[in-house]
This record gives C-alpha cells, structure tokens and sequence, in this order.
C-alpha cells in the first residue's frame, strides 16, 4: 500500500494500449491510491468505461457536463484535488494538444488546471513517436516541468517493431511510487531566485528594459521546487509562469523593487540565485505623463541602481550560500572571476555572449561554473531545463552531508 492517501488522475486517450491502463488502474488501487479516470471519446472506442469505473470504484468523467442529469464536471476542483496526474496511453493527438493548450475535452482540460506533477507515457506507431511535430512536443511539455515516460521498443499494433510501446503498467506504477517515495535533496530548504529583466521608468509610456525573458531563472525555480524546496522567485515582467505549487512569486517591475524584494526575503532563506538581468541605470527623473515628441534632441539622465547580488552577498550569513550570474563579451572568465570576489558569490555561472544558442531570448544555453576555489566546470550546449539542474546539482553540493 504505497501509494496509500494519494489521489491520481490517469488520463486515458485513444490508442490500442487503453487496455493495458486497466491494469495499471487496477495496480494503483492495490497501492492503496485514490484513482479517478478521466477518459478521452477516443480512450471509449478502446476501453469501457464500465471497466474504469468498476475498478477505480468512481464513476468515469470523460464529457464536460454529465449525460443524464447535465452536472458540470469540474476541471478546476479535480485539477486541484490531484497529487499526480499521469496520461497513459498518450497518442500524439493528446500530446499536441497539451503542448499547445487546446482545451476542447475533459482530459486536457483538467491537464491545464492541474497543479501537481504530470506523468506522460506515450503510445503510438514509431513514425508517429519520430516525427519532429511528435518530438517537439514533447520537448515542449518537458519544457513545462512534465515527465514523459518513455516508450519502449518493441513489436506495435501496426505490425511494425520499433519505439513507440507504451511503458509496462508494473513500471509505470514503480516510477509513480518511486516519485512519491524519493527523499527530496532540498526538503526544508528555501531559495530565493530573481529572474527576468527590469523595467526602468522613463515616463508614463515608456521604459528601459533588456532581452532577458527570464527562462533560465523559472527553471532554476522549477528545478529547486522539484527537489523539495519552497522557493520564492521574484520576478521582473516576463511571460513564462511558474508551474510548480512550490514556487512563490512576487512579481515586480524596477530594480529598485526587485532589490527591495530581494533584501526582504532573503534572510529567512537558505540561498539565493540571482539570475535576473538588472538594469545597472535608471532614469534619474522619471516622468508621469508621456513626454511629447520634439525637434531637438532628448537626453536622459541615469543614475546607477543598487546591486542586489552584492547587497546579499554583504549581508549573507555562513550557512547561506549566493549564486550569481555573469554575462560577458570580453575576457569572460576574468570579468566573472571578478564579479565572484566582489559580489561575496558562492560560485558564479558563465554565460557567453559570444556562445551560439547561449544567453537570451533562447531555450537552450552554454555555461561555464567558476567557484571559489577556483575550479572551473565547462558544460555542453543544453536545454534551460538541464542547465538548470546541473546548477542546482551543484548547490546540493554546498550543503553539508546530511543531505
Ligand atoms: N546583479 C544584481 N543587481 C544589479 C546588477 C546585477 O543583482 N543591480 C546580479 C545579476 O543578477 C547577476 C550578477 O549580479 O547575478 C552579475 O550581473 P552583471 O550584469 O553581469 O554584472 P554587473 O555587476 O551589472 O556588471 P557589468 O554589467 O558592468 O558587467
């Protein structure tokens, strides 16, 4: 009984495997787990829903209102009564829809008011798994924190053997307890994360502001809610969101408010990292009203703003630790050795100017980690996602054992 207390969507679509999700419906209950079935039209042609409801013990949700008294089914309060949600099968169709947001059934619905962590096993034909459309899909829910089951290789529907089998049920059901299980490296942790640019007021209309669109913070964020932290992100304007129930913002626009909201939090934190993109000047009288348009020129006076990451780095304590940020063009290396000593970091991330795919308005980045020590780790071109778990892999590392 492992999964005992645990409440589970599983989210059955149309494919051959639908068969194969009644035995890891019924592997769930046997763990003790509190399963309700959200079945697409498609999921009926290959599986009942008198099955699923036999053996979830709950009647099948599948349409938005019900059939026979017309009661609305909430999408919100299942998404919210959820610890897990997990699609198997997940044809192609399902997956596209999720990774683009298109809500016209119960299942993706629910999917898009979930809160809890998404499980995702894939079943379809192995040119349907390959196809680019099919890949970057799955790039894209990855993206989004979600979990993709992989299939396996072997013997399809189709007649033909390659990869595209749904995960057996025994498996997927040891990867759903085994989620719930793991001891979380960072449980009892909190972390502060800035992200995105700032906005500097030059009048009621207009600002300075830069490229940053705040992805690699979110997913620092992300990933450091995944391990168990609670984390508090103070964010510049951006338009990526928070997923993760763990994950605070606190949405501000000036450096001068992402500094007052920085400096608030971050005594009661374990650490902070700061990878939003500061204005280093701001107009030194803003204006409130728009200033009209003239023959002559128009200069602005700036002023520097504070900066947070060495304000923190004055004020940190010894069992905190500070990560900050370097972006360079010109002797990188020296320029973010420098930054480390200054700003009291705990180890500082490179990222090139001069990388292709690296810094902002990209998904993926390149970084090189320098650290007090002076040890200097390079890492490949990757997605913000793995970049952001090998940053937060080596935070784990500066606590002491006990984790
Ligand atoms: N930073 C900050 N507050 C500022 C400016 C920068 O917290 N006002 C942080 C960034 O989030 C990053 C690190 O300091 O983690 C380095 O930022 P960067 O812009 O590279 O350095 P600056 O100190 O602004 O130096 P310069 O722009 O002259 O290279």
């Amino acid at each position: 009984m492992r999964l005992k207390g645990k409440n589970i969507i599983l989210g059955i679509t149309g494919s051959i495997a639908a068969y194969k999700a009644a035995i890891l419906l019924r592997l769930l209950i046997k763990e003790g787990a509190s399963v309700q079935v959200v079945i697409t039209s498609a999921g009926k042609e290959f599986i009942t829903p008198v099955t699923l409801s036999a053996l979830s013990g709950k009647p099948v949700v599948s349409e938005f209102f019900g059939a026979n008294d017309g009661t609305w089914n909430s999408h919100v309060d299942l998404g919210l009564w959820a610890d897990l949600m997990i699609i198997a099968p997940a044809t192609a169709s399902t997956i596209g829809k999720m990774a683009n947001g298109i809500a016209d059934n119960m299942l993706v619905t629910t999917y898009l008011s979930a809160k809890c962590p998404v499980f995702i096993a894939p079943a379809m034909d192995l040119d349907m798994f390959a196809h680019p459309s099919t890949q970057k899909n799955i790039e894209t829910l990855k993206s989004f924190g979600n979990t993709i089951i992989e299939p396996g290789v072997g013997e399809l529907a189709s007649g033909l053997d390659g990869k595209g089998r749904m995960e057996e049920p025994a498996k997927i059901t040891e990867f759903v307890v085994d989620s719930f299980t793991r001891k979380k490296k960072l449980q009892n942790k909190k972390f502060l994360v800035t992200a995105g640019p700032t906005f500097e007021k030059i009048d009621s209309v207009r600002f300075i502001g830069n490229y940053s669109s705040g992805k690699m913070g979110y997913a620092i964020a992300e990933e450091l809610a995944d391990k168990g932290a609670e984390v508090v992100l103070v964010s510049g304007p951006v338009s990526v969101t928070a997923k993760h129930p763990g994950i605070n913002v606190i949405p501000v626009e000036s450096a001068a408010e992402m500094f007052a909201g920085s400096t608030q939090q971050f005594p009661g934190c374990d650490g902070a990292i700061m990878s939003a993109a500061v204005a280093d000047f701001t107009p030194l009288q803003p204006k409130n009203r728009k200033i009209k348009r003239g023959k002559e020129n128009w200069q602005i006076e700036l002023q520097p703003t504070k900066d947070i990451a060495a304000a923190l780095g004055e004020a940190k304590t010894a069992s905190q630790i500070l990560v900050g940020f370097a972006l360079e063009t010109d002797d990188e290396i020296e320029n973010a050795r420098k930054k480390l000593q200054k700003k009291n970091l705990d180890f500082i991330v490179l990222n090139s100017l001069n990388e292709k795919g690296a810094g902002f308005r990209v998904d993926t980045n390149k970084i090189t980690i320098i650290d007090r020590n002076n040890i200097q780790q390079n890492f490949e071109l990757k997605s913000k996602k793995e970049v952001a778990a090998d940053i937060v892999q080596k935070i784990i590392a500066l606590f002491p054992a006990e984790l």
